[in-house]
């Protein structure tokens, strides 16, 4: 039996290798991540905020596996994630990610419906009953997911060159639920998308999050999105995590100074627009 205790993450560092000195020399790698500890509850909506080249990517990469981490450790419910030898996948599947650019990360030469049941090739024991053998069950499924995100039936046929950046970015966050996740990390899923559509995109997420009462990791530039969304809030900068707070104590009484140099920074923007 697995407790659930959502992911926890202990001493994570991720360095990659830095750029060749002088051309031929060795490289120096940079800590992109050192030693950050947080966890996730079950059902809880995490926020993590910092300047750009702070490591929020990439603490978002090791936990689904796309960085190796140096040193540290990352569980979701008790189960390393890191371990690969130990048959951990039923694990990472319980964990989803969205990314920032739904047209890089969408292929451009598969239908919204081939893109979203590619999740089920490459995890045929939990796919839905018979999605890869009967076209129409698969074409079912497709559409019950595109109607979970607000889109019509019609748009399975299509290929993301003719959807919207807005509708591209539901095909991915349906793709995202068709393994049926427990944890959606969301990388600044809605900063590239015009500010019209930014806000029906985060509507269409809370309202996934409750309705399969999902836990979230939304890392994000805009302390707006994180008063709207997020129950905690973890500051990081230099790689490190400096601040980790309740929204409301965040916002009313910052402990750390960058923190403060954050919430002016973004006060000012607010007076701009
Ligand atoms: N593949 C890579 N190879 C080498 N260095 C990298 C790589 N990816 C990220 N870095 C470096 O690691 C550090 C952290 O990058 P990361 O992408 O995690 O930051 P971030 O907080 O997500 O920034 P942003 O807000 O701009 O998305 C930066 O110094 C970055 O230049
Ligand atoms: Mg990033």
């Amino acid at each position: 039996m697995t407790t659930a205790t959502g992911l926890r993450i202990r001493d994570l560092t991720v360095t990659y290798p830095g750029p060749r000195s002088g051309g031929l020399g060795r490289r120096t790698p940079i800590t992109a991540v050192r030693d950050v500890t947080l966890d996730v509850a079950p059902q809880e909506t995490v926020a993590l905020v910092g300047e750009s080249g702070s490591g929020k990517s990439t603490i978002a990469k090791a936990v689904v596996g796309l960085a190796e981490p140096a040193s540290g450790s990352i569980h979701y419910d008790g189960k390393s994630l890191l371990e690969r030898r130990t048959g951990n996948r039923g694990t990472r599947r319980a964990i989803a990610m969205v990314f920032q650019d739904p047209r890089s990360s969408l292929n451009p030469r598969l239908s919204a419906e081939a893109c979203i049941a590619e999740a089920w090739q490459a995890q045929p024991d939990t796919a839905p009953d018979g999605v890869r053998r009967n076209p129409r069950r698969r074409r079912d499924a497709v559409v019950d997911l595109l109607a979970q995100v607000g889109l019509d039936p019609d748009v399975a046929g299509k290929r993301p060159p003719a959807l919207s950046g807005g509708q591209c970015q539901r095909v991915s966050i349906a793709r995202a639920l068709a393994l049926n996740p427990r944890l959606l990390i969301c990388d600044e899923a809605v900063s590239a998308l015009d500010v019209s559509v930014q806000a029906q995109v985060l509507q269409l997420l809370v309202k996934v999050r409750q309705a399969r009462s999902l836990s979230m990791l939304f890392i994000t530039h805009d302390l707006g999105v994180v008063r709207q969304v997020a129950d905690r809030v973890l500051v990081m900068r230099h790689g490190e995590l400096v601040e980790n707070a309740e929204v409301q104590t965040l916002f009313t009484a910052p402990r750390h100074d960058y923190t403060r140099e954050l919430l002016a920074a973004a006060v000012d923007l607010d007076a701009a627009g």
